[in-house]
């Protein structure tokens, strides 16, 4: 038995981990005997132990009290010492006769009660054939002793032992129980036989009884434990420390303790526990903390992370003061804490909620545009038919532009050509094949009044079909506002040829052109029933060859009905023939009227706002009357003497259509025609000059 143990402590010496950082012992005091710590409140030496917590260091082992060998000191988690504790034993001769004994009793609690056999670490053993066993310990019981525990070993013979297996420790030869708290002491009563019970003679099959308490898992019992005749043995047994009061005294528990000058749990971040085995209280370090609690500055910060296996991180570790973190990797994320849970890429949580708040703002989106697009159509639509549209769509010949097509034809307004009545005029480019250019115009506002007037203008327009009246392409009615489409004048207005752009060369023939072009036209619209009422420079366009086309014909009629917008636009006094001021009635000869004052400014290539009078045709028609001519007047640049005549002629064609009554003015076909025969004659005359004239200079 004795090398048995003596293996398992030599084994239990070498494996014996490393102490925890910090100090264990007082300063200055010796830290361990024979391989054993000594942490404080144990002590060797003066000084360096609490009242009841001396330790001796003899011959290299540490003693408790008088003989006791200490194998371990604990302080955390629990207060424990491992100590070594005799068996209690008790020999018998073959007449049953007691021949040596001992009752186990050792005094390791002195002058402090601090020790009590721990009760969850320990068992009690008794070995016999006929024994009944008990512990003896603690005072003032009812029968001398606080508490008996104890059990019965029976065996008959040898034959039952050999029975027995080793490690079954049931009754036959050995019995073991379970022990109370609170155990004082390691004395062990073997049952007499006073009564004539527990008879031991004829035995020696099993000569002695033994008793003892040991570490839980430390002994198995073996029946030749029984055969060996009695002698000192002993068994490890683990005993629970507390501070107590000393013999005799109460002790103190926690909250008690907590005001007294000797209270022991000095450590920052230690805390007091009531002893569970036995009054009084011990110390722990709290939460995050280790070491020795009973000395200042003895519970010290463990570094969790360092133990991967006591404290679980399947993150990144981080240590703090009294705890650690444990986080996952950015972009991983733990269902519970990454403590115990391994974390798992963050991506499907995230990646939910994106998806989420993507899909919600997608759908919202979607939502909102199709809430818009059919906004729109319904706008589309609703003045599409606001626009006549419905009536205008049956019309053949009018190509209808949707909104869409416009854009794409004005590459979306980008080209401004300037401003005509109600808006701007933009450039575009047909999608056919010869990328027709075209003029796209807004027109007027068409309300429910209007409907009939535009569509009818609409379809008049369309019906224009002479070189030089300015052609419809198409229309647009979607927007609120209907868009014309136009033919393209390259050249712009006439007004602009004449005034604006001074130094272009305009010889007498291509003003005769431009007149018989323009005319022409107007003597076309007439023929139609239709009067322009607007005619001037302005509204006489020319194509990229300088045939004159006339446009906003008609418009008149429409502006008398938006009464502001006719003041306006036809507020130019100048071409207004004076009887339809007078009556507001608008006749061809007023078309005629207007056209004699293009004429004059085509000859003399002056505005119509000129001179003292601030008319053009007051001017003009002051010196015709004066000087039966307006030579005067005429265009320097084209007063050459092969002219003259010509350029007398369309003076006097003007005066004619400047006539006060309009039956005195020429129709437009007569204006043409009279037109046409100067041309002809400036062909002639030329040829006649060139015919004439070099000959007479010779002479
Ligand atoms: C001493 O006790 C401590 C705490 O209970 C334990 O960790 C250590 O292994 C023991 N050492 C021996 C030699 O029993
Ligand atoms: C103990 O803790 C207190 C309060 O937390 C602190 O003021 C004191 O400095 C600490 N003592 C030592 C020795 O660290
Ligand atoms: C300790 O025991 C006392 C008395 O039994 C009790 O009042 C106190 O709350 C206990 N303290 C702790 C920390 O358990
Ligand atoms: C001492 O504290 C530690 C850590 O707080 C704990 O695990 C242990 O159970 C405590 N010991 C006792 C006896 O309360």
């Amino acid at each position: 038995m004795r090398r048995a143990f003596l293996a398992v402590l030599l084994a239990a010496l070498a494996t014996a981990p490393k102490a925890p950082k910090g100090p264990n012992s007082k300063p200055g005091c010796q830290p361990s005997c024979g391989g054993v710590d000594i942490p404080y409140p144990f002590g060797i030496g003066e000084g360096c132990f609490r009242e009841g917590f001396e330790i001796t260091c003899k011959n290299s082992a540490p003693i408790l009290g008088i003989n006791i060998r200490v194998l371990n000191l604990s302080v955390t988690p629990r207060p424990e010492a491992k100590v070594i504790l005799p068996v209690a034993y008790q020999c018998y001769n073959i007449k049953g006769e007691v021949l040596h004994k001992d009752q186990g009793n050792v005094n390791f609690n002195t002058a402090v009660d601090a020790y009590r056999i721990s009760n969850t670490r320990n068992e009690l053993f008794v070995l016999g054939c006929n024994t009944f066993t008990m512990t003896n310990s603690g005072r003032k019981g009812r029968h001398q002793f606080r508490y008996y525990t104890g059990c019965v070993a029976y065996a008959s013979d040898s034959m039952d032992l050999e029975g027995v297996e080793d490690g079954t420790c049931a009754g036959v030869g050995c019995c073991h129980v379970d022990i109370p708290p609170d155990l004082t002491d390691n004395t062990m009563r073997f049952a007499n036989d006073e009564n004539g019970n527990w008879l031991h003679s004829n035995q020696a099959f099993c000569p002695c009884d033994y008793a003892f308490i040991v570490e839980k898992g430390h002994y198995t019992f073996r029946t030749a434990d029984l055969r060996m005749d009695g002698g000192e043995t002993s068994m490890p047994q683990v005993l629970d420390w507390a501070i107590r009061g000393r013999r005799g005294d109460s002790s103190p528990s926690c909250t008690e303790a907590a005001t007294m000058p000797d209270y022991v749990c000095v450590s920052n971040h230690s805390k007091c526990v009531n002893s569970t085995n036995g009054p009084g209280y011990f110390c722990n370090c709290t939460q995050g903390y280790e070491g020795n609690p009973y000395l200042p500055n003895g519970c010290t910060n463990i570094d969790e992370c360092a133990r991967p296996e006591q404290f679980p991180c399947h993150g990144v570790c981080h240590d703090t003061e009294g705890s650690y973190e444990c986080k996952c990797r950015p972009g991983y994320h733990s269902f519970r804490d990454p403590k115990e849970v391994f974390c798992s890429p963050t991506f499907p949580r995230q990646a939910r909620i994106a998806i989420g708040v993507g899909l919600g703002v997608f759908f919202l989106v979607v939502v909102l545009l199709l809430g818009l697009i059919m906004h729109q159509r319904k706008k589309l639509a609703e003045n599409f038919e606001m626009n006549g549209g419905n009536i205008l769509k049956r019309v053949t010949g009018l190509t209808i532009f949707t909104e869409k097509d416009l854009k794409k034809i004005t590459n979306n307004n980008s080209k401004c050509l300037g401003n005509g009545f109600f808006g701007k005029v933009y450039k575009g480019t047909l999608p056919d094949i010869s990328e027709t250019v075209v003029a796209v115009k807004s027109f007027i506002k068409v309300d429910e009044e209007r409907i009939e007037e535009f569509t009818e203008e609409v379809m008049i327009q369309l019906k224009m079909n002479h070189p030089n009246v300015l052609k419809l392409m198409g229309c647009c009615l979607q927007l609120d506002v209907p868009m014309l489409v136009y033919e393209f004048a390259a050249n712009g207005s006439l007004r602009d040829t004449l005034h604006r752009n001074k130094r272009q060369n305009l010889s007498t023939e291509l003003r005769l052109d431009i007149a018989i072009g323009s005319a022409k036209g107007l003597s076309y619209m007439h023929s139609q029933d239709i009067r322009h009422g607007d005619v001037k420079p302005d509204n006489i366009l020319l194509s990229d060859k300088l045939i004159p086309k006339i446009s906003d014909f008609g418009l008149s009629k429409l502006l008398k009905l938006g009464e502001k917008i006719a003041q306006k636009v036809v507020g130019c006094e100048g071409y207004m023939d004076p009887v339809f001021r007078n009556t507001g009635l608008l006749t061809r000869k007023s078309d005629v009227y207007s056209f004699g004052v293009v004429l004059l400014e085509l000859i003399s290539r002056k505005q119509m706002v000129y001179g003292q009078s601030g008319s053009l045709v007051i001017e003009f028609r002051h010196i015709y009357e004066t000087e039966h001519s307006g030579r005067s007047m005429f265009d320097e640049e084209i007063v050459a003497e092969e002219n003259i005549i010509i350029l007398e002629e369309i003076g006097k064609l003007a005066m004619q259509c400047l006539k006060e009554r309009q039956d005195g003015r020429p129709e437009m076909a007569e204006v043409a025609e009279q037109l046409v025969k100067l041309r002809k004659n400036t062909v002639d005359w030329k040829e006649y000059i060139e015919r004439v004239l070099p000959t007479r200079r010779q002479q």
